[in-house]
């Protein structure tokens, strides 16, 4: 055996065994006669002791050690002095004095310490990525994202599920974002896409008769980056066949506290909460709100109407909306530090932020134009007690949402009042469609296999291109599951008659033609007896990413792209030899710069 035991897995039992462990040299104090080296491997750490009595021979050679060396040591284990105990280490209550050491390799001087790696440069840590990934805290959260995953697994096998793989290289599937394209050398002129999602497969399997499908699966999609996006990242996809809503949601409830419970030791209460897509846009002003903290949104056009207030009456007369959130105790703040909250709601959007200081009355160079009672009941209403400030957004409604959502989260930070802990929330009855502005038609929201509620066919079937407004009315047998403000999965119950699927194409202005070339196997499939079906997909990086508290989903990839979607570390994405390109039949035509 090369190795006894993990540096991390060592213990107060072991006291008095000599033992062979290897690592990396973590940290290095050298008190002359003594040498102390904190050993790193997987496990954990483990302090080591290089003392002239243990072995001359090893001390001498420990003075020649330098970070991120690899050794292997033997030697006692022993319990430490009395008051040299470390209660933060898990190993810290015991060390090994060496009297073998072996240098297995060296290493050249580091970029960034691996202790300090977080604060180096995001490019410096990304090009050397093998280092960061050395890190215990990226170790630790690697760890977690398998033992989720596995968990996910075999809950899901458990269940009955069965995991099939789809093809990589694929037709496009309509999700909305930007296809990865890959050119096909045997069907010169012709491209591949990289799935976005298995959407269309996995439909297609149900109507195959599997009845139950999960996958882990990558998936790609070329859009611009955040912190919570990633152009290839990792769905857990799910479809169930003769299930409605109430099951998949059961389904993927049971899941979470699965995981949870046997990941991060958390009992998690189901069912969680739901809330419809309407509901959550007026208290929250977003269709993924953060359920941690309070600051609801209210309404206030009712008030405002009684009011002389210009900015108010013209937004309710041209049909806009106003509304308001709860400054809690901000009413100390400086005119300045007022302007400025304005300048970050007109950055969001705004036209302005009007305010009321619930201060010795109420303060605002708005209060004039509103009687003393009505100034009470928005205080009233808002729940504004004295110190706290009133911030009200007119607007269109989608600015006033958004806006205001904005607001509260920041307002949310700004105040300390995002609590521990983990907020679940469905939210569902998503709008069918969605009026897209800059293209003068309807989109779907979800995506156009999405089933309408079934109150709402009718008038689906009947409803013609030009009625906006009842269009706009139908809402979605989808769902979303949000967690702590991200958006984890959605899905939806699918549509599985044709004459359904037809008139979805045709109110998102898809011809028949359109419809057959993109979509046709999908089409032909659902006319061979496709069973009811519906499902969703989590998105298993921003999963993670919250159950191990990482403020990216790059600190839970093991080599994750830059915000311009390259891996500095290899170099992609790359140019290619031309003779590459020739067998491609592709020239490359860049506009001059
Ligand atoms: P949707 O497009 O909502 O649904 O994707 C499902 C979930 O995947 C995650 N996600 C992402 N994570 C990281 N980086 C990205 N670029 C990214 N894009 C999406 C989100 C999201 O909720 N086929 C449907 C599902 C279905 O209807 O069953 C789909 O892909 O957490
Ligand atoms: P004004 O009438 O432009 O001097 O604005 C008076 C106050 O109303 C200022 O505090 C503005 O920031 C605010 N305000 C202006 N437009 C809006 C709006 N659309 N919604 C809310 N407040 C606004």
């Amino acid at each position: 055996m090369v190795r006894d035991k993990g540096c991390g897995d060592i213990r107060e039992s072991d006291t008095g065994s000599t033992l062979t462990i290897c690592g990396w040299v973590f940290r290095r104090r050298d008190h002359g006669g003594l040498i102390f080296i904190d050993l790193r491997d997987r496990s954990g750490i483990l302090q080591i002791v290089f003392s002239p009595d243990a072995s001359g021979n090893a001390h001498k050679l420990a003075h020649d050690l330098r970070s991120e060396f690899v050794i292997s040591v033997s030697g006692e284990i022993r319990r430490r002095p009395a008051d040299t105990e470390n209660p933060n280490m898990i190993t810290g209550m015991v060390e090994m004095y060496v009297n073998r050491i072996e240098v297995l390799n060296e290493s050249s001087p580091l970029p960034f310490t691996i202790e300090d790696a977080a604060d180096a440069s995001d490019t410096l840590r990304l090009k050397h990525r093998y280092l960061d990934l050395r890190r215990p805290e990226m170790q630790r959260n690697l760890i977690v994202r398998h033992k989720g995953t596995k968990v996910i697994r075999d809950y899901l096998d458990e269940k009955g599920f069965i995991e099939i793989e789809t093809p990589v290289l694929t037709k496009s599937t309509p999700e909305g974002a930007r296809d990865y394209l890959v050119p096909s050398r045997l069907n010169p002129g012709h491209f591949y896409a990289l799935p976005q999602s298995p959407q269309l497969f996995k439909q297609i399997l149900m109507v195959s008769g599997f009845e139950k499908y999960f996958q882990i699966v990558k998936c790609f999609r070329d859009e611009d980056l955040r912190a919570d996006r990633q152009p290839e990242f990792t769905q857990v996809d799910i479809e169930m066949s003769f299930a409605d809503r109430k099951d998949i949601i059961e389904e993927i409830e049971g899941m979470m506290k699965q995981l949870f419970k046997d990941v991060l030791d958390v009992e998690l209460d189901t069912p969680f909460n739901r809330l419809s897509y309407h509901e959550s846009m007026e208290r929250f002003g977003t269709d993924k709100p953060d359920l941690r903290f309070g600051l609801e949104l209210k309404e206030m056009a009712d008030l405002a109407e009684k009011g002389t207030f210009k900015v108010f009456l013209d937004a309710h007369k041209s049909g806009g909306r106003i509304k308001a959130i709860n400054g809690k105790g901000m009413a100390g703040l400086s005119r300045k530090e007022i302007d400025m909250l304005t300048e970050e709601a007109v950055s969001f959007g705004a036209k302005g932020l009007a305010w009321i200081k619930v201060k010795n009355g109420f303060e605002s160079p708005i209060a004039k134009f509103f009687p003393e009672e009505i100034l009470r009941q928005m205080a009233q209403r808002l729940e504004a007690k004295e110190g706290d400030l009133m911030l009200f957004v007119a607007d269109k409604e989608k600015v006033v949402l958004d806006v205001l959502g904005r607001l509260r989260l920041e307002m949310g930070k700004r105040l300390d009042l995002i609590t521990q802990g983990y907020k679940f929330v469905w939210i569902t009855d998503f709008p069918l469609l969605e009026w897209n502005d800059d293209e003068g038609r309807f989109e779907a929201m979800h995506h156009p296999f999405t089933s309408p509620l079934d109150e709402d066919i009718e008038k689906m079937l009947t409803g013609d291109i030009g009625n906006k407004e009842v269009l706009s009315s139908l809402r979605a047998k989808a769902y979303d599951i949000v967690l702590n403000g991200y958006e984890i999965g959605g899905g939806s119950i699918r549509i599985h008659r044709r004459d359904l699927q037809r008139k979805m194409f045709e109110l998102l202005g898809i011809s028949g033609e359109d419809a057959r070339v993109k979509f046709g196997f999908l089409l032909d499939a659902l006319e061979y007896g496709a069973p009811p079906h519906g499902g969703i997909a989590l998105g298993l990086d921003r999963l993670v990413m919250i159950m191990v508290g990482a403020a990216s989903i790059r600190d839970v990839i093991a080599f994750p792209k830059t915000q311009k979607a390259s891996d500095i570390m290899s170099g992609s994405p790359s140019k290619v030899h031309p003779k590459q390109l020739k067998e491609l039949y592709i020239k490359i035509d860049l506009p001059e710069v």
